[in-house]
């Protein structure tokens, strides 16, 4: 792999974790376990190889409609991965942010997201999204109610709203646009991901189950994304 012409950020659909487990005849929570250990191991070499920006999809809008088992256990282990994994990024000089809709997520969740973002708020060397009751719809949507607002309230013109704008109102507002948008497990969709951020965002699918996903498989990824000639609408 070259490491030159790096994506400056790549954005993770981690999908196959219950397929994972059942595989092996396992509950689908050991799934997710081992999606969790995963992602300390790619989060390290994304940092590694000099990656600036990765955004994680952990936890969608829609994934509210699972068993409430699967999805209390899915929010213990957030809780739990964030509270043993912050020494390790303040260590490694990462920066936390999360994007979605917090008013619904469990108060001891939000306490550990909390504490990681503020404790790791001055580091620069990777900058590390993790998307929690998070959908692309949902963020737009959000954005068009603020910028609605400011109408109402005579601090933006409607004239004025252009893309800049809508950018500077979404969650993602300080990462710039995703370069490689990677899935895991072999769906060929973006189920409400980055929605207004993919605009020119190259797609890397593979079959691969997230727990399986290792260093070597991303750098596939990054491969596969230098080999592309990317255009922006020009010729
Ligand atoms: C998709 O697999 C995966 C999720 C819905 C959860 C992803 C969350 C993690 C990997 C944990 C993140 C941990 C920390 C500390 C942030 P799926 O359940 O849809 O798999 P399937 O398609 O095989 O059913």
């Amino acid at each position: 792999m070259e490491s030159n012409n790096l994506p400056i950020h790549i954005a993770i659909i981690m999908d196959g974790n219950g397929r994972w487990a059942q595989a092996r005849g396992l509950p689908r929570i050991y799934g997710h376990q081992e999606g969790k250990q995963n992602v300390k191991r790619i989060v390290k070499h994304a940092a590694n190889l000099g990656i600036k920006y990765l955004s994680l999809f952990a936890f969608s809008t829609e994934n509210w409609k699972r068993p409430k088992e699967e999805v209390d256990g899915l929010m213990e282990i957030l809780r739990v991965g964030l509270q043993e994994e912050r020494p390790e990024f303040i260590r490694e000089g990462i920066r936390v942010v999360f994007f979605g809709d917090r008013t619904r997520l469990p108060r001891e969740v939000l306490k550990e997201m909390e504490l990681t973002e503020s404790l790791t708020s001055s580091n620069s060397r990777l900058h590390l999204a993790f998307a929690i009751n998070y959908s692309g719809r949902d963020d737009i949507l959000r954005a068009t109610k603020k910028i609605s607002q400011k109408v109402v309230e005579g601090k933006v013109k409607v004239d004025d709203i252009d893309n800049e704008l809508i950018s500077q109102e979404l969650d993602t507002r300080d990462f710039p646009d995703p370069d490689l948008i990677i899935r895991t497990s072999g769906e060929l969709r973006i189920s409400n991901f980055y929605l207004w951020q993919s605009a020119y965002s190259e797609f890397y699918f593979t079959p691969v189950l997230w727990p399986d996903f290792d260093e070597k498989e991303l750098e596939s990824a990054i491969e596969a994304y230098q080999s592309r000639k990317r255009r922006f609408g020009g010729i």
